[in-house]
């Protein structure tokens, strides 16, 4: 039944839907926000694009310019300064940059806003080493947004969104498209280059091996940091013909081109990044089996990927990570990759165990992977 309340000389209309005026105030406001969740990823890129957080950065990590000293770097003589002013204004709303008012250099008189990096911006400076731009230039590609928009369709219809959208799976696209199979080979090499560094301060396993098969492993940036660190271990970095047809030469990495479902080369350990979220039960455990036979009896898997709901999440080394990019992560399979999913820890017990795994250890590292250690059974 609806009746009419009087808030601050409003009158609002209810009708018993919301639990109370605060509660239907509070839900609009989200709702603004999950309409325009994709406002800011895209003005990210609007920054990344326009070399706003790398402009910042060459003059230092705590530096901060003017909105004239960046219009002044950016490669057009007259650039629209007030929509750079509206950008930063945003995306220091949003905590990407951060801006502070001072006396004017120019003229001592008045004051101006300088804008400087936070911690977010930080992560997208593209000259760093240590860069999530890939990642936010990939997920933010045509070709990877445009399946979210029929994901609907495919859960009434069955089918892949990125097939449907793209006309091929992501392998074979990748395969047939250099331009994005560039894209996408970035993009995990940067999120490698990340978690490698997390992974190994903390997980010691790799000290005992004398040879390693990095399979799935991109163009092998995990491969060189592992031999990097470990220069005693023979590694091979085991891709898909065409990934590793694109691969520099690493020191220390043989590149050798292959179908993970056909074979896998022998190592004393099999490592593998981001490869079983990927794929559905199945298929996991005809990799996992190829694995198994390309080890010996004291030899294991170790496996990078997230864990849903996971104890080991509340570790103090992951307390600062959103649980809930698991989800995140979840949905991207979902939408990109046949089967694809993000596990909970009965979950990978079970596709382990029918790959000829028994015992496993998980370990938390800072970042939003896990170590997976498995042995053969
Ligand atoms: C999500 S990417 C992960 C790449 C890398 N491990 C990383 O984390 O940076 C998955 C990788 O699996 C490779 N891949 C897909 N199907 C494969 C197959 N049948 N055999 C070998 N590699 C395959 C892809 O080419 C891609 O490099």
């Amino acid at each position: 039944m609806s009746s009419l309340v009087v808030n601050n000389g409003c009158e609002i209309c209810t009708d018993g839907f919301f639990e109370s005026e605060e509660e239907e105030l509070l839900g609009q406001i989200h709702a603004w926000n999950c309409t325009f969740a994709f406002v800011e990823s895209l003005a990210v890129k609007c920054a990344i694009l326009l070399e706003i957080p790398d402009m910042i950065a060459r003059e230092g990590p705590r530096a901060t310019l003017s909105l004239n000293e960046i219009a002044a770097r950016l490669p057009r003589e007259s650039p629209d300064v007030s929509c750079v002013f509206r950008i930063m204004r945003f995306l220091v709303a949003k905590g990407v940059f951060r801006a502070s008012v001072v006396k004017s250099s120019e003229d001592g008189g008045s004051y101006e806003t300088r804008y400087g990096l936070t911690p977010v911006s930080k992560w997208f400076v593209k000259e760093r080493e240590q860069s999530m731009v890939p990642m936010l230039l990939l997920q933010n590609d045509e070709r990877i947004v445009a399946p979210w928009h029929c994901f609907n369709e495919c859960v009434l219809d069955g089918g892949l969104p990125f097939q449907r959208t793209n006309g091929g799976d992501m392998w074979s696209y990748t395969s047939a498209h250099p331009d994005f199979n560039h894209l996408f080979n970035n993009a995990m090499a940067c999120d490698t280059g990340i978690v490698m560094k997390a992974l190994l301060s903390k997980y010691r396993g790799f000290h005992a091996l004398n040879s390693l098969v990095d399979v799935g492993g991109g163009t092998g940036t995990a491969t060189a940091e592992i031999v990097r660190t470990y220069p005693s271990i023979k590694a091979i970095n085991y891709d898909l013909a065409h990934v590793v047809a694109t691969a520099r030469q690493l020191p220390g990495v043989e590149h050798v081109g292959g179908d993970m479902f056909e074979t896998v080369p022998s190592g004393d350990a099999i490592f593998m990044k981001w490869i079983m979220h990927n794929w559905s039960d199945e298929d996991c455990i005809k990799i996992l089996k190829n694995c198994r036979k390309a080890i010996p009896e004291t030899g294991k898997v170790i496996i990078v990927d997230m864990v849903v709901d996971s104890q080991h999440n509340n570790k103090n080394e992951r307390a600062a990570l959103d649980p809930n990019l698991c989800l995140v992560f979840d949905l991207l399979m979902a939408t990109h990759c046949t089967g694809g999913k993000e596990r909970t820890e009965e979950e990978w017990k079970k596709i382990l165990w029918e790959g000829g795994f028994g015992d496993y250890n998980i370990i938390a590292i800072p970042a939003v992977q896990s170590v997976i250690e498995a042995f053969p059974r």
